[in-house]
């Protein structure tokens, strides 16, 4: 009897302790709390703010979903320590971002939150800045991206046109390998910024008896152009004329003879054997046409992209609003044209042709035969 009584009793004390405490428990949590179950989370006094904002991360929609990502064991102690951190987190409910073979380093390191908000955001994607570019600054120099010469997708803010910000298969974070990105837009004829038409550069490259420009064909649009604004002409990564005419000077030119640095010479001499293929003889026409006070630009007779002649000689150029034919001819040794500018001429490196036009008076002398043979059994070699 005696045992038996003192078996309730004790039973009796113990489940009144326990009660107790929780209640203490309890208590406690309320006061340090002011909230007893995850479910009222946005509305407790506390987070009152939260799910206003214009975009809501779906999981933080709901007092239910704060335990997804916060540990809920913490609660008594007010903590919002993360269940796991990101990008584990992230990719609890998300596709890894980093599987591709180029990971944008803030990715690779696991910086979602450099970008996104967890919860909501007046931008989308849950940005943390209102437009995209704005979101790449953060981190990229802003100056960097601007310039008198402008690209408009860059300008306007566009840059994941172009970039993914997570990871990728091609280099630079782009989207797309060089050529198939820049031929997405450049498939039809445009206008710049100034008004001026540009030709279509897809048509370019796949036009029917297209000779390209070797860069160009390999579609390395980014060896000769800039992507982001510069002050370049046509953003090219040197100088190159914008005008037919202009006097000479090697600065000018520096965009092509950053690749072409044999022709440089050409430029220097106005008698030469073996400077250039454009000569009649030991006469350089290079130099005649180009190195001058009003001397004629690169693109008067050459193409930049492709042409349908050898040499990338144009079909035409325009003079004022005429468009005027060249109408090359090559030879194994020489050339000829008919341009608007003067009479048909022909050019020959091994047997000068004489072309009975005026014009302005030549420096130095003619190669006697006896070098102009040399010189060509070379050229044969
Ligand atoms: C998708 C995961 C996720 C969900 C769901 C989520 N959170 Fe968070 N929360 C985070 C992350 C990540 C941080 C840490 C932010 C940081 O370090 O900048 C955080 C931080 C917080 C903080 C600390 C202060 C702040 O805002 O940075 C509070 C408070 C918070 N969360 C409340 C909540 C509430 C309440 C809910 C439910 C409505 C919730 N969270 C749902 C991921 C989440
Ligand atoms: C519990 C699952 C879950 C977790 C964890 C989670 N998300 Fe989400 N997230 C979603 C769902 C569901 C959507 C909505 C999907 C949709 O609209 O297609 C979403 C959408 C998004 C969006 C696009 C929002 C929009 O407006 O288009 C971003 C950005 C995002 N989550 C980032 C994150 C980041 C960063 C983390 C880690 C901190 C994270 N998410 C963790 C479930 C989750
Ligand atoms: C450098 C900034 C940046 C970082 C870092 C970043 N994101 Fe994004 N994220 C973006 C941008 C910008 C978009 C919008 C892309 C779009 O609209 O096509 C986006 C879109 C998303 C989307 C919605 C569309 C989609 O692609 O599924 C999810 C989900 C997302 N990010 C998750 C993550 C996760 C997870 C991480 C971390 C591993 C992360 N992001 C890191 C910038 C970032
Ligand atoms: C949180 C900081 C951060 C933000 C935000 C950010 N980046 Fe980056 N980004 C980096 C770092 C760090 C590198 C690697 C170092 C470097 O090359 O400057 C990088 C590199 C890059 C690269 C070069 C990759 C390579 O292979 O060389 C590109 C392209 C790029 N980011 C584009 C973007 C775009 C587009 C955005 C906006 C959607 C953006 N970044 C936002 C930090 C950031
Ligand atoms: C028209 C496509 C295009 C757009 C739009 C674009 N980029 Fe790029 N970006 C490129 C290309 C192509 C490269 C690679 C250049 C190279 O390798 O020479 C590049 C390179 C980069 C790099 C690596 C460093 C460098 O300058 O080479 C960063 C960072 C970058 N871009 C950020 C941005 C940001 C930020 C924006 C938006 C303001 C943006 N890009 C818009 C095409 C683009
Ligand atoms: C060998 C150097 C070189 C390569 C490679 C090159 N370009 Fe160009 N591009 C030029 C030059 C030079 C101009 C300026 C021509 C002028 O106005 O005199 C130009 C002009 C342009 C223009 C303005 C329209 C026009 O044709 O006048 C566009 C658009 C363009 N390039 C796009 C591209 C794209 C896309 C690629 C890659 C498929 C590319 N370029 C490759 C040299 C190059
Ligand atoms: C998202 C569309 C888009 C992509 C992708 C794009 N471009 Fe453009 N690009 C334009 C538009 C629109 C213009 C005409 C307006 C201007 O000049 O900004 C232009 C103009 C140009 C010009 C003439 C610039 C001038 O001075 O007027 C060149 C050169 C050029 N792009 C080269 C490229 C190259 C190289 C690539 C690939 C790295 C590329 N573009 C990718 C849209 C694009
Ligand atoms: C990125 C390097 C690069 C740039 C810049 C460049 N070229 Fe070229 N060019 C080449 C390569 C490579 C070839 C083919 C190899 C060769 O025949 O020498 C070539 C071939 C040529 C040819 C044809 C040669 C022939 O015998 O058929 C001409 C003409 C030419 N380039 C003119 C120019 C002019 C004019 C410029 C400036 C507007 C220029 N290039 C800028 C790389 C370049
Ligand atoms: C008056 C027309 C004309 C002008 C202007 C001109 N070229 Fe040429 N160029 C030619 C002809 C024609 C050829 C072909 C020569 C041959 O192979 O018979 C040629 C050939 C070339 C070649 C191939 C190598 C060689 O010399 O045979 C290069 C490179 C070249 N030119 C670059 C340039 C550059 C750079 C400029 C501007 C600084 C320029 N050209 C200006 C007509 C011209």
């Amino acid at each position: 009897m005696d045992n038996r009584f003192r078996t309730y009793s004790f039973l009796i004390a113990a489940a009144l302790f326990i009660s107790f405490s929780f209640i203490l428990v309890a208590f406690a949590q309320k006061k340090a709390f002011q909230t007893d179950t995850a479910a009222s989370c946005i509305t407790s006094s506390c987070h009152a703010a939260m799910g206003k904002k214009k975009h809501i991360h779906q999981p933080a929609g709901s007092g239910e979903g704060c335990a997804i990502c916060h540990e809920v064991l913490m609660k008594g102690e007010h903590g919002f320590k993360l269940q796991t951190s990101a990008p584990e987190l992230c990719y609890q409910c998300h596709e890894n971002k980093a599987d591709k073979k180029f990971k944008h380093t803030p990715v690779q390191q696991g910086m979602c939150l450099s970008c996104h908000l967890p919860h909501e955001s007046d931008n989308k994607r849950l940005l943390i800045m209102p437009a995209i570019d704005a979101q790449c600054f953060t981190c990229h120099d802003e100056n960097t991206f601007k310039g008198s010469a402008p690209h408009t997708p860059v300008s306007e803010g566009r840059c994941i046109d172009c970039h993914s910000p997570h990871s990728t298969d091609n280099p630079k974070q782009l989207v797309k390998p060089v050529l198939d990105l820049c031929l997405e837009c450049h498939n039809r004829d445009m206008k710049d910024t100034k008004g001026v038409t540009l030709p279509s550069t897809k048509n370019a490259h796949t036009g029917k008896g297209m000779i390209l420009h070797k860069p160009f064909a390999e579609g390395k649009c980014i060896d000769c152009h800039y992507p982001h604004p510069v002050k370049e002409y046509r953003r090219l990564k040197g100088s190159y004329p914008e005008e037919f005419y202009t006097s000479y000077s090697e600065g000018s030119y520096s965009f092509c003879f950053k690749c072409h640095q044999g022709i440089k010479k050409a430029f220097k001499e106005p008698r030469t054997l073996s400077g250039t293929g454009f000569r009649n003889g030991n006469l350089n026409l290079h130099y005649r046409h180009v190195t001058r006070a009003k001397g004629r630009t690169c693109k008067t007779c050459h193409e930049h992209h492709g042409s349908r002649n050898p040499g990338l000689i144009r079909d035409a150029f325009s003079f004022g609003n005429r468009t005027l034919a060249i109408k090359y001819e090559k030879t194994e040794t020489g050339g000829s044209c008919a341009p608007a500018c003067h009479t048909s001429v022909k050019y020959d490196r091994c047997s000068p042709e004489d072309n009975m036009i005026l014009t302005t008076p030549r420096e130095g002398g003619d190669a006697v035969m006896e070098e102009l043979k040399k010189s060509c059994e070379k050229e044969k070699k």
